[in-house]
């Protein structure tokens, strides 16, 4: 009989808020000495995310970074997250702890696969998920985040064709959503495609009546058998929803850190995959404080962008921002 792991459960957080170490209080000296701001998605470590100004979705990371007024911005997420702050906010210095962050759907589309495609049909309206490199974005009509996709593609008029990259599981999820046809680029997210409905349903049987939210990135047959699929940010406002104590996560499993700190009542269960009792990105977990406090010393490592290729992706970018305020 195979053994499977067993899900890891986080209660509820004790009432008083969680004491400093005194790494976080040099990283928030640092921050403060070097005019900076940092930002976190929901996915960085929990000591992370406790020093953070803003802790979010990709959404919501890119109007904080557009709006930022200190002279340097610290990203904790990956590296198109990151890029993302330069493109919208080019005046700053924008720094990501660990260069090497990548993002499994990023690589799978380079802008010479995506300029290959349009020169095929240079029809194609290209919606781009912002899990991609700037160049990508260059090449790109607009972008969308897990929160807004469907309101993006619903603004693109019906007699055009559109081609979604980098995530066929997003794209599908967009499609049956809106009813809207679209080519897909066949990349996925790593992480995301490990959950498996067997992992969920045990997860399920462990936990019953618990409710489910799956992150758009998961497979369909995952998504299936949620009861909610959304953005990151929007799980929040999902649990604060909810009637039930317990509600199980499919998503990379730092997102636990903000649900429990936002959600102090519930308890959380991080749905595992048929090999490990929570679901962490290899990429995501590259920043530690320690290379954040690093980054802050060191003014770097630095977003740089070659100017030509950072002015066409903001276009896109920009009108993303606008579509979906
Ligand atoms: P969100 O924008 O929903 O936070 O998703 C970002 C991401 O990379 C998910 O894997
Ligand atoms: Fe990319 Fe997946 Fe990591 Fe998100 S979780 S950054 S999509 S590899």
């Amino acid at each position: 009989m195979p053994t499977f792991p067993v899900p890891d459960v986080f209660p509820p957080l004790p009432a008083s808020p969680l004491p400093l170490s005194e790494l976080q209080r040099e990283v928030l000296e640092l921050k403060k000495k070097n005019d900076a701001i940092i930002l976190a998605h929901n996915y960085q470590c929990e000591d992370i995310q406790g020093v953070a100004d803003y802790v979010g979705d990709s959404l919501g990371l890119a109007y904080k970074a557009a709006e930022a007024k200190a002279s340097t911005i610290v990203f904790c997420g990956v590296h198109f997250m990151a890029e993302t702050a330069k493109i919208v906010n080019p005046s700053k210095r924008v720094l990501l702890p660990v260069l090497e962050a990548g993002c499994s759907l990023a690589d799978s589309c380079t802008p010479e696969k995506l300029a290959a495609a349009k020169a095929i049909n240079p029809a194609l309206k290209v919606v781009a998920y912002i899990n991609c490199s700037a160049a990508v974005k260059a090449l790109s009509d607009v972008i969308c985040t897990s929160g807004n996709a469907c309101k993006i593609v619903e603004r693109i008029p019906a007699d055009q064709e559109i081609l979604f990259v980098p995530d066929q599981n997003l794209g599908q999820w967009v499609a049956s959503r809106t009813g809207r046809r679209m080519q897909l680029w066949p990349g996925s997210c790593y992480a995301h495609v490990q959950f498996t409905p067997s992992a969920l349903l045990r997860a399920k049987a462990a936990h019953p009546g618990a409710p489910v939210v799956a992150h758009p990135e998961c497979t369909e047959a995952v998504r299936e058998l949620a009861d909610e699929v959304c953005s990151t940010e929007r799980m929040v406002a999902w649990a604060k929803q909810q009637t039930s104590k317990t509600l199980i996560v499919t998503t990379e499993s730092g997102m636990i850190h903000r649900l429990r700190r936002e959600v102090p009542d519930k308890t959380f269960v991080a749905a595992p995959t048929d090999r490990c009792s929570c679901n962490e990105c290899r990429y995501m977990k590259m920043n530690t404080l320690q290379k954040l406090r690093d980054c802050l010393v060191n003014g770097g490592p630095e977003i740089k962008l070659e100017e030509s290729v950072r002015a066409a992706a903001e276009i896109p970018l920009r009108r993303m921002l606008e579509w979906s305020r």
